[in-house]
């Protein structure tokens, strides 16, 4: 072959590579004095060595700078595909204009098209001003695209610095969204509009830090000490979940020992004799799941439900599980809506649902019912009743009023329903049922008496999990350190489940 072709080639690719170099230089330069890493790190961190393939890195507005301020392309992570895109802050504030939106769309259109999951890194100032109303056509062009890809390809946004104004809707509309502590800010309105606006003072951090959306509105899944430790908690997600919703889940070898362990045995002395006595609820699950090894979503937030992926006979499931360290384990609004969305999402994906009831019922207040939760609380049990994955439900303690029917009850569907000896399957609690069924009684005695008549009565309140095994709510009754072995031999067992979906454009979930 002759040398000149050759030579040719080498030197173009060393020129590109050199632009390349110092439009990282460039950029880190502009990143790390916000203690930032640039858009092609944050995807190296994601990618396995050498998988990333770049898209579109020579696409450039109006002879503006290649790439436009955004990087696409595709990856693999632990070896599977994965398509990405990061917005460069070192350019035009990472704003998404005609060009880079194009990008972005294009590459979420590989995901569809390939059935590959999204991750997207969010770092900029949303719709590129200078392009007005292209810029918006972008960004409403994406959020058409995250809602075509919900239900079909996992969808995740990172976000690694400033997400601001109606831009904060792309990554909303997506399943998981991380954010790292100190780094990430997300707000419909930063503090000077609002001051202008209304008068309001208040602190970008207070209006939408990380910590804020970790544990308090809910925007974020994860909070990320810094860029790796996000990054990690990704790879590690994305690990538990399929490619798209026609895929299965990685599997690992199904090494479950069929007799009774030592650690199953610790779960018989987990339930406290009293009943109002709290204990962590995760000491429970993680005796169950392969390797004590849960992924909690949305951790910090409404800590009362517990939301976690792992593992049960190698594959993957969704734990929902009351938490009754929190809040007596009670379903407030906000742990309704976490464990719906949560849910939803595992049904989408085909992820079994492995529920763990101990639940006192819905949270009583004035905040509660102005807060809207008939209509936040329904959500819960539409999502219940409406997942058709095998959905396998153990009652640990209480399974109060409507927190026993929404807990992953037989009655909304779950396939297989176990129930420890220690469970309390009832209408109310004893207190509540003392204050109803002898109001008359107590209201006649004085004070000090009619307290200590009702501790007796009470106390003669004998709730059980063996009225509702009577008539086939529970499958069984099993000794506590026999659950994992059951669970495994449940879920194994429904693996073959098919279930029909109602002939409809699609439900009216209460929002
Ligand atoms: C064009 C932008 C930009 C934008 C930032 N820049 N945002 N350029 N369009 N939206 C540029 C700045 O001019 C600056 O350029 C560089 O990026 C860095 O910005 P700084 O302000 O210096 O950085 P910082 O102090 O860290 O503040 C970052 C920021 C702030 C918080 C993002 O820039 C900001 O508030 N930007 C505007 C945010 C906004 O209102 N976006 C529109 C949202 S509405 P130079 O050349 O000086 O380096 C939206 C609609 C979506 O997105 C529709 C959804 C359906």
């Amino acid at each position: 072959m002759a040398e000149r072709p050759r030579d040719l080639v080498d030197d173009l690719c060393l020129r590109r590579d050199e632009a390349i170099r110092l439009g990282e230089k460039r950029a880190r330069e502009r990143q790390r004095p916000k203690g930032k890493l640039t858009a092609r790190e944050r995807i190296a961190l994601l990618a396995d060595p050498g998988s990333f393939l770049e898209l579109d890195e020579f696409a450039r507005h109006d002879g503006g700078p290649y790439g436009d301020g955004l990087v696409a392309g595709h990856i693999t992570v632990d070896g599977r595909p994965v398509c990405v895109f990061a917005q460069d802050f070192s350019v035009f504030g990472g704003s998404l204009g005609e060009v880079s939106g194009a990008k972005v769309l294009k590459v979420m259109d590989l995901a569809l098209r390939t059935g590959v999951p999204i991750v997207g890194i969010n770092d900029g100032g949303g719709a590129r001003i200078q392009e007005g109303v292209t810029s918006l056509a972008q960004y409403a062009e994406l959020a058409r695209r995250h809602t075509a890809a919900s239900g079909v390809i996992p969808q995740i946004s990172m976000i690694l610095g400033p997400c601001a104004g109606g831009a904060v809707y792309a990554p909303a509309l997506t399943d998981f969204t991380v954010l790292v502590d100190q780094l990430s800010h997300m707000v419909v309105t930063g503090p000077d509009v609002l001051r202008a606006a209304t008068g309001e003072e208040s602190t970008l951090d207070e209006l939408g830090g990380g910590h804020t959306h970790a544990t308090v509105s809910g925007a974020a899944h994860y909070l990320g000490a810094d860029e790796p430790d996000a990054v990690d908690w990704v790879k590690t997600l994305l690990g538990f979940l399929p490619s798209n919703n026609r895929a299965v889940a990685p599997e690992y070898v199904d090494e479950t020992a069929f007799e009774v362990t030592a650690t199953d045995l610790e779960l018989n002395r987990i339930v406290p004799d009293g009943a109002n006595q709290a204990y962590d609820m995760t000491e429970v699950v993680t005796r169950i799941v392969d390797d004590g090894d849960l992924l909690p979503v949305h951790e910090g937030f409404a800590p009362n439900m517990i939301c976690a992926f792992g593992r049960v006979a190698g594959r993957s499931v969704g734990v929902v599980a009351n938490q009754p360290l929190v809040a007596a384990g009670a379903i407030d609004i906000d742990a309704s809506e976490k464990a719906a969305r949560f849910v939803r999402f595992c049904d989408a994906f085909e992820i079994p649902l492995l529920t763990f009831a101990d639940v006192p019922g819905y949270l009583p207040g004035r905040d509660q019912e102005r807060g809207g939760i008939i209509r936040r609380g329904a959500k819960l049990i539409y999502a219940y009743a409406e997942a058709t994955v095998p959905k396998v439900t153990v009652v640990v303690r209480k399974a109060y009023g409507g927190g026993y029917a929404v807990m992953g009850s037989k009655h909304l569907g779950a396939d297989v329903n176990l129930a420890w000896p220690t469970a309390r399957i009832a209408v109310v609690g004893p207190e509540g049922a003392v204050q109803v069924l002898h109001r008359r009684e107590l209201a006649a005695l004085p004070g000090p008496e009619r307290a200590a008549r009702a501790r007796e009565l009470a106390a003669r309140h004998h709730d059980s999990p063996y009225p509702a095994a009577e008539r086939g709510y529970v499958d069984g009754v099993i000794e506590p350190a026999r659950t994992r072995v059951e669970v495994t031999a449940a879920l194994r067992a429904l693996r073959g489940k098919r279930a029909q979906t109602p002939d409809r454009k699609h439900g009216n979930i209460p929002l």
